[in-house]
């Protein structure tokens, strides 16, 4: 025992100093250079976790997650690599490097996903009764954050795209409408780019926003790679938006649940409010493991082989676009405003979700998901060539096969007009009772139906039920509404 702590002692100078060389001259990732080192000190814990890095697990998950993996399961505070809320040390480090990398004037890191991050945006900058106008096609974070804070919703529909059934760009003209008949809206939160890489114009928004002094919340959340890229769309962030939020974990490399919320530069927002708001909501144990793959990712997306897997996406996606055009039955998504990393398509005579199924039984492949329209493919920095090539093949496969017709279904994704009834926090505190679904029709909603993924919202509480809102709700037999 004895002869471990004095090890130690030594080893902690000898890699420290070897650490803090390194990291002065790269200014690579620090958070991840900490871990290193804290991975390297056979240091004895007698705090959280409680496993004491992977020895007090089942051994079968030791197995299958490995002993250098649970070994760096640890949270703030504890051997010196920092603390999150607020940010000191490694992790301040690093979420200031992340904020010079997307422009920022401050990026904090989250660990319970974007849905935390808007959480706290909505926490922070929305009070009681304030107006905020919305794109309907948010995720529905944003609005947990205004039952939150009893803010009032006004709707933004964003266009729709009627043979693909889903919502495409948000026209900044209807953004415009809205802020001149309610000069009361002080905040607009716009989702860009959509689920299925539709993109807004966030410039011009932006410029109205200012025009009519409102403030602008954009949920970035799967435009997280655009900053490391001038083949890709332009962030937020150029545009002065106030606030960007980003899933780091979705596609730009981070482990799943870590996201960025960047404070722009020129912002009106208070960072004071913020740091306040993520700091209630916040877990108070943050997994280092998830803040060191937000460094990881960011160092990552900046260096040049980073940069190499950014191109390769870029070029697998404009390499399977092309290939599309010539594969029978087969329609790609297109628009000049779009994320081609993002690949929504359809088959003549096939559902997605049927598209999905043989992609999944037949190929071996998983997609990022499928409606009864098309499914989406995402073009990532992990995805080989190969990998596309096979796909392109099944595709050409795929499209020569002639499958059992079934009869299309509804289309998925609800494209209903929300009629608003009562201010959703005050729907959501209401008295209930539960109906039967069928009787439902005219009643008002307290539940929120949203489709997951992506999580836009079909129903919420405070809103008319309708005809055309039965089918999405398959889910449930019984429904929750408004006690009448
Ligand atoms: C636009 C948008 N914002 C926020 C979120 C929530 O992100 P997370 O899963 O990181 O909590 C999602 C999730 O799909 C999303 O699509």
């Amino acid at each position: 025992m004895t002869n471990l702590i004095d090890n130690t002692k030594i080893s902690f100078a000898a890699i420290k100093e070897n650490l803090l060389e390194k990291f002065d001259k790269t200014h690579s990732a620090p958070l991840v250079e900490a871990m290193l080192n804290y991975k390297k000190l056979p240091m004895t814990g007698f705090h959280i976790p409680g496993h004491n890095r992977g020895l007090g697990v089942l051994p079968e998950f030791s197995a299958l997650v490995g002993q250098d993996a649970l070994s760096l399961d640890t949270t703030d505070e504890f051997d010196n690599l920092g603390t999150l809320h607020p940010a000191t040390g490694a992790i301040e480090k690093a979420q200031i490097l992340a904020s010079q990398a997307f422009g920022s004037r401050k990026t904090y890191f989250v660990t319970g996903g974007s849905t935390v991050a808007n959480l706290a945006l909505a926490f922070a900058f929305t009070s009681p009764f304030d107006e905020v106008l919305i794109g309907r096609n948010c995720h529905r974070s944003v609005l947990t954050g205004m039952i939150i804070s009893g803010a009032k919703v006004n709707w933004v529909i964003p266009k729709k795209l009627n043979d693909w059934a889903i919502f495409g760009n948000i026209e900044a003209g209807d953004v415009e409408e809205k802020l001149k008949n309610n000069r009361n809206i002080k905040l607009v939160w716009i989702t860009n780019p959509t689920y299925e890489g539709v993109v807004s114009d966030i410039e011009k928004i932006s410029e109205i926003c200012r025009r009519y002094k409102a403030a602008l919340i954009v949920d970035e959340a799967h435009g997280c790679l655009w900053n490391f890229s001038s083949k890709l769309p332009k962030t937020a962030l150029e545009f002065g938006a106030d606030a960007v939020v980003h899933s780091l974990h979705k596609t730009g490399g981070a482990m799943t649940q870590s996201s960025m919320l960047h404070i722009s530069k020129n912002s009106k927002f208070e960072d004071e409010k913020i740091t306040h708001a993520l700091k209630l909501l916040h877990t108070t144990s943050p997994s280092l493991l998830l803040l060191a793959s937000l460094d990881a990712a960011r160092a990552n997306l900046q260096s040049s082989n980073g940069k190499k897997m950014l191109d390769g996406a870029i070029e697998n996606a404009l390499y399977f676009r092309n290939e599309a055009k010539n594969i029978d039955k087969l329609q790609v998504l297109s628009d000049e405003n779009i994320d081609i990393t993002k690949i929504f398509l359809k088959i003549e005579g096939l559902s997605g979700v049927e598209l999905e199924y043989i992609l999944e039984h037949d190929y071996k492949i998983e997609v990022e998901s499928a409606s009864d329209e098309g499914i989406l493919i995402l073009s990532n920095i992990g995805n080989t060539r190969e990998e596309f090539e096979y796909l392109v093949n099944c595709f050409r496969e795929i499209s020569k096969k002639e499958y059992l017709k079934k009869e299309m279904k509804n289309k998925i994704m609800p494209l209903i007009d929300p009629e608003i009834v009562m201010n959703l926090r005050e729907a959501y505190f209401a008295p209930k009772e539960y109906i039967n679904k069928n009787d439902a029709v005219g009643r008002i909603s307290s539940e929120v139906f949203a489709l997951c993924p992506p999580g836009i919202s079909i129903l919420l509480p405070g809103e008319l039920i309708k005809k055309e809102h039965l089918p999405y709700l398959f889910s449930c037999e019984k429904i929750e509404v408004i006690k009448e």
